[in-house]
Parts: structure tokens; C-alpha cells; sequence
């Protein structure tokens, strides 16, 4: 039997929208088993806990077997090596990733040179969108329904309500 291709999808996820579910759905038809991991120590003050946004993941990917939500802390380069995967899955948006992307992807390459970064086009719908962006509305009264899944729509008027 062949190896079961494995790939990594980092971010913070905060929350997830749909445009980080369309590389999902899309990774899938690419890799045997995609890991959604959350980075536990970026530079970014979180809306919700690690535990609220794997919970919103998990709902959104509809108990598909074949991806698994986790989160790591440390080097992404490490806990790809050791959760046995040879990819990193990463969507691209407009230009204006690319320069991250790209120092991110050599980066990760020269600690690593097995593991590949792989990167997905993000949807026309998703070009725009960042779950910064979405808060930012969202906190405002503004509508984001239709740039996040149904159950982050929920969690969102729920958290924006209690602050
Ligand atoms: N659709 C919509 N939005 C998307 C998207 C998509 N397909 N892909 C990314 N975004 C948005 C995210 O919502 C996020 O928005 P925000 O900045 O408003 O929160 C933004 O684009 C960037 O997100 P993401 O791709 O998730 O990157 P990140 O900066 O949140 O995460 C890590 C980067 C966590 C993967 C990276 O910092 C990391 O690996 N850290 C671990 C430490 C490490 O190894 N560092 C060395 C790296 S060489």
C-alpha cells in the first residue's frame, strides 16, 4: 500500500472562514490526511481560546475522518517531522502574501529540506477576506455572514455580545 500523504495546514485560525475551509476541502483531493494546526505561540492576541477554535474547525469540517485538528507551539518545522508529514499546505491570497509566503517557505525548507510547502490559490470569494477582517466587521454590527461558517457566525455574536 502506498504512503499515506500527509499534509500539515498551519495558521491561527482565528477564527477559521471559508476561505481557510476551501483549502481544506480542496487539500483533500490532493492528500490522504490534512492536519489543521493551530500555532499556539504567534504574534497575534486571539479573540478565542485554542480550545474554541478547534471546536469551530471541527464543526465546520463536518467530522470529515480525513482531517484532524490540532495545535502546536514551537517551531511549525518540528511538529511536521514528528506528526510524520512531508507537507506544508498554505493558500495564497493576493500579491501581497507572496513575500511572506516565500521567506516562510525557504525558511522552512533549509531547517527541512524533506518537507515541501505546497500552495493552493484561495478562492475569488476568499480573496478579500481575513479573519481580521472579519472580526473588525463583525464587532462593528456588520453582516460577515457568507465569509465564515455557520457555527463561527454563532460563536461570534456570542463572544462579541459577553465583551
Ligand atoms: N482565506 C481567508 N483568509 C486567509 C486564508 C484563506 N485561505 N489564508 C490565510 N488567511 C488569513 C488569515 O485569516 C490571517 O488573517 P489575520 O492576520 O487577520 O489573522 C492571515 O491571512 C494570515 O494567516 P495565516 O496564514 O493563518 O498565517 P498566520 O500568520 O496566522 O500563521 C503561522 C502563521 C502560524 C503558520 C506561522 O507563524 C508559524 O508557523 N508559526 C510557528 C513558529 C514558526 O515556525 N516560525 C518560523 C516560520 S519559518
Amino acid at each position: 500500500m502506498p504512503a499515506q500523504r500527509i499534509a500539515v495546514y498551519p495558521g491561527t485560525f482565528d477564527p477559521i472562514t471559508n476561505g481557510h475551509l476551501d483549502i481544506i476541502l480542496r487539500g483533500l483531493q490532493v492528500f490522504d490526511h490534512i492536519v489543521v494546526a493551530i500555532a499556539e505561540n504567534v504574534r497575534k492576541e486571539p479573540l478565542f481560546s485554542t480550545g474554541e477554535r478547534i471546536q469551530m474547525i471541527v464543526e465546520a469540517v463536518g467530522g470529515d475522518e480525513r482531517v484532524e485538528v490540532d495545535a502546536f507551539s514551537g517551531l511549525l518545522i518540528d511538529y511536521v517531522k514528528q506528526r510524520g508529514a512531508t507537507v506544508i499546505l498554505r493558500g495564497l491570497r493576493a500579491l501581497s502574501d507572496f513575500e511572506y509566503e516565500f521567506q516562510f517557505a525557504l525558511m522552512n525548507k533549509r531547517l527541512a529540506p524533506g518537507v515541501e510547502t505546497v500552495f493552493m490559490m484561495t478562492g475569488e470569494e476568499a480573496f478579500y477576506v481575513s479573519s481580521s477582517l472579519v472580526k473588525e466587521v463583525a464587532s462593528f454590527g456588520g453582516n460577515v455572514a457568507g465569509t465564515v461558517p455557520e457555527g463561527v457566525l454563532r460563536a461570534l455574536a456570542a463572544k462579541l455580545k459577553k465583551e
